[in-house]
């Protein structure tokens, strides 16, 4: 029974990793609400990045990604997603609204050799099949190249 069980969780991550490795794609990160918190931050109108930050994000971290906040040295497998909302604003305060998009980067240094070790893609409102990202270089990366010391990420781990 117990064997059984083991061969069968093998058998489809397996399958789940064959599926992602033979479309050549970013898998939507199942679960990341449920992972670690990073930071916050509000992008008004005006601000450089309002095309098309302009919200309230969050982002979530996974372990690895974890790690690599902590230490500098992002491993492969690290996974950092920015949720990104719409806000309403009203009574002095700014309540979280729809969900625009959410971004991926993904750590798989033998993959993406051409964008620093990182993939990215994007994923629009609450889909996770409708993909943003054609351009690795040009829509993401090109800006996150500024971030070089720090392995191409922006963000700091806050306390
Ligand atoms: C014009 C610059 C710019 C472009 C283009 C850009 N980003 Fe970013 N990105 C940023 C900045 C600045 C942050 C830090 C935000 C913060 O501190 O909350 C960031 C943060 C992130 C993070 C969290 C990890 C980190 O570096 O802090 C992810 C994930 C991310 N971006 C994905 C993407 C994806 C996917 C794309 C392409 C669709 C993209 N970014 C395009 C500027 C950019």
């Amino acid at each position: 029974m117990k064997l059984r069980a083991i061969v069968g969780v093998i058998a489809i991550s397996g399958f789940a990793f064959a599926a992602q490795a033979g479309e050549g794609k970013i898998a939507y990160p199942e679960g990341y609400r449920d992972w670690p918190h990073v930071k916050s931050m509000v992008i008004l109108e005006g601000h450089d990045l309002a095309d098309p930050f302009q919200g309230i994000h969050h982002l979530y971290a996974n372990e690895a990604a974890l790690a690599g906040y902590r230490s500098g040295n992002w491993p492969d497998g690290a996974v950092i997603v920015f949720d990104l909302l719409k806000y309403a604003e009203g009574g002095h305060a700014l309540q979280e609204g729809d969900r625009k998009l959410i971004g991926v980067m993904r750590r798989e240094t033998a993959r993406y050799t051409d964008t620093g070790g990182w993939g990215y893609e994007g994923f629009a409102g609450d889909s996770k099949t409708k993909r943003l990202v054609s351009d690795m270089m040009g829509q993401c990366h090109g800006c996150h190249t500024g971030q070089e010391k720090t392995g191409f990420v922006f963000s700091k781990l806050r306390k």
